[in-house]
């Protein structure tokens, strides 16, 4: 049997070795981990493996603390300690940076370390079955691996298991809002009338309940209170329905929007688009620092809820459109509106296809925000062709135990 050394971690679940001049993927492998492998799966330049005896653990190997590691797809960091995790984030994001946009970034500190390492999220997204049973899609199928509780989540989250006995749903979300808890319930099909009182039932007999909403069949139904509050800044917070995007890690998230602000910084006079703005994260912070703004995205609740809560703070200087953001760009060029800065918040994708049009609207500065380093130095490398440089870059780590990272990098115009 193969023995090799595991030199690095990947952006993703697979850490990586060599085995004469092929590069070896093997998942839960730990830099500096000395390993007997058995290859699943031959290319010409790499192979992936599968570990069969840890010969000699890494230093930054450790006994990982959640019961149903490794089967569970969820955490697939959770063996490396958290100083390693952040090493290795770290590690990654700065050679992605110094390959693709030439910034000599030093790795140490580059990532922003979370609070706490477990009990972080506010929102979990479990998979549901009719006997009551939750969890979490096994690693490399599609199967579910039922679990109890979970380490990464809210302490306070409550598994509603009662919920999934009595409402066909395929996922249920649960999400934490202080001393309460709003249910997502995802169903394949219409919730049923009958399903509707169920909810109601629950929430008379629940006091942990401040509200259910049942998404299905292209209907959103609503039960009881189902906003929640999520901080911004010191005297600033959103007002949004539970079913909506928010940032998960929320003490995270107000390192995040401080950063970006710095970044940004919108004071009075500016103009900024806000590209993927969700409920306003960030634009409301750079309406309440004065400056003109336009938030853009495509889902129309969240657009409501930005204004809601654009119209509740007095920030009128903040503007919402529902549209694709690639539409949104081109809004603004017809208008008139010549953003100073742009603020982009993709999903994993990226915004590839936007970097012609943003490039048109020839701001100052386009602040990126990004959970896929991947695609944001891909992108990054449009704006260099067109006459940006990077000149600031940041990680912020919302999911320890796993390998996600949130990256905020800065592009000047030249
Ligand atoms: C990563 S979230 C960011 C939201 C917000 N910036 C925040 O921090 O809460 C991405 C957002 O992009 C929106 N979105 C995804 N694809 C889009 C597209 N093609 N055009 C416009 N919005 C899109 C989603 O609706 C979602 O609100």
């Amino acid at each position: 049997m193969p023995e090799i050394e595991i030199t690095a971690m990947s952006f993703g679940r697979l850490a990586l070795g060599r085995l004469d001049r092929r590069v070896v993927m093997v998942p839960a492998g730990a830099p500096g981990d000395l390993v007997e492998v058995t290859l699943t799966e031959e290319r010409k330049n790499y192979a992936l493996a599968r570990i069969e005896r840890i010969v000699r653990p890494s230093a930054e190997r450790r006994l990982a603390p959640c019961p149903y590691l490794p089967r569970c797809g969820g955490c697939d960091w959770q063996h490396l300690s958290y100083q390693a995790q952040l090493r290795h984030k770290a590690g990654i994001i700065a050679a992605e940076l110094a390959r693709t946009a030439k910034l000599d970034l030093d790795p140490e500190g580059l990532v922003e370390p979370a609070d706490a390492e477990f009990g972080y999220r506010a929102r979990l997204r479990l998979k549901a079955n009719r006997d009551g049973s939750l969890g979490f899609r096994e690693a490399e199928s599609s199967r579910m691996v039922a679990v109890e509780r979970c380490l990464v989540a809210d302490p306070g989250l409550r598994m509603p298991r009662r919920f999934a006995r009595e409402v066909r749903c395929s996922e249920i979300e649960v999400v934490v809002d202080e001393d309460r808890q709003v249910l997502v319930g995802h169903l394949l099909a219409k919730p049923t009338q009958a399903e509707l009182r169920r909810c109601q039932t629950l929430l008379s007999e629940d006091p942990t309940l401040s509200g259910i909403v049942l998404r299905g069949g292209g209907l959103r139904c609503p039960v009881g209170s189902i906003q929640v509050r999520l901080a911004l800044e010191a005297g600033l917070a959103l007002e949004v329905d539970a079913d909506l995007f928010t940032q998960v890690n929320r003490a995270q998230n107000l390192r995040l929007v401080r950063y970006v602000m710095e970044l940004s910084a919108p004071e009075s006079g500016r103009r900024v688009l806000d590209l993927f703005c969700g409920a306003g994260n960030f634009t409301l912070p750079v309406a309440r620092r004065g400056a003109m703004v336009i938030g853009a995205d495509r889902d129309a609740f969240s657009v409501a809820a930005g204004r809601h809560n654009a119209a509740r703070l007095g920030l009128s200087q903040a503007q919402f459109v529902c549209l694709e953001a690639a539409q949104a760009a081109s809004f603004v060029k017809a208008t008139g509106f010549r953003p100073d800065v742009i603020i982009l918040d993709p999903p994993r994708q990226g915004a590839g296809e936007l970097m012609p049009a943003l490039l048109s609207l020839r701001p100052a500065a386009i602040v990126y925000v990004s959970c896929n380093p991947p695609t944001l130095t891909r992108d990054l490398q449009t704006l260099l062709r067109g006459g940006f440089r990077i000149d600031r870059a940041r990680g912020f780590d919302f999911f320890p135990n796993t390998h996600h990272v949130e990256v905020v990098a800065r592009a000047v115009l030249t």
